[in-house]
């Protein structure tokens, strides 16, 4: 949860959503989302004895709720998030309309502390994630707001699929086709 909240909460649409350095609504976001959302396959990244990373992939359609559920988990699990609740249901909304019919292996969350990124830890859980995509001869699929991720992602074959403006900010959905 830390590893988590760490390295987003200076990403885009969780300022939008959370604040300016509300580590606190992202520790919560996460614990929400590591208790209940995010099943399925994780891996973490160790450095030094002490966990640096995370990544989380699921194969759809398990991987994101019909959006007609959002506004149930809005009233139930999301409700601690308070006055963030309704840039969060605007978010995940969006995405779960948007998640592809075709099948796919949907990667996120992936996280690593700020202090160590640049390390080639992120690049280690993809490899993780990709060792599935490959053994299960499936596409994959992605959010992300951050310029900076688009350009990692495309190292490992991804590619642009739509972009566009939610909750005041860009972000881009990316898809890997199988490349077996
Ligand atoms: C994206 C992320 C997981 C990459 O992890 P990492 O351990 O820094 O990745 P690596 O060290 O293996 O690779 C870094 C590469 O990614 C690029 N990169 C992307 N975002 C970066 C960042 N915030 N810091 C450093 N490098 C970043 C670098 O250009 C670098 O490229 P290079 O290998 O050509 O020099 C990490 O930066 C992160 O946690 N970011 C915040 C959360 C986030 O945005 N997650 C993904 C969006 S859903």
């Amino acid at each position: 949860m830390s590893v988590l909240a760490n390295a987003f909460v200076t990403n885009p649409l969780h300022l939008r959503a959370f604040g300016a350095q509300r580590l606190d609504r992202n520790r919560l976001f996460f614990r929400i989302g590591l208790r209940h959302m995010f099943i399925g396959q994780a891996f973490v990244a160790m450095a030094d004895g002490a966990v640096c990373g995370y990544v989380h992939f699921i194969v759809s359609p398990y991987c994101l709720p019909a959006p007609e559920e959002v506004p149930v988990a809005a009233a139930t699990l999301l409700k601690p998030l308070g006055d963030a609740l309704p840039q969060v249901v605007k978010w995940l909304s969006r995405w779960c309309r948007l998640d592809p019919e075709e099948p796919h292996v949907h990667l996120g969350p992936i996280g690593v502390t700020p202090q160590v990124q640049g390390q080639g830890l992120g690049t280690a859980l993809m490899q993780r994630y990709l060792e599935y995509l490959e053994q299960e001869h499936a596409p994959g699929y992605l959010e992300t707001d951050r310029l900076e991720a688009v350009e990692f992602y495309k190292k490992f074959g991804f590619v642009i699929q739509r972009e566009e403006v939610l909750i005041g900010t860009p972000v881009w959905y990316m898809w890997r086709s199988d490349q077996s």
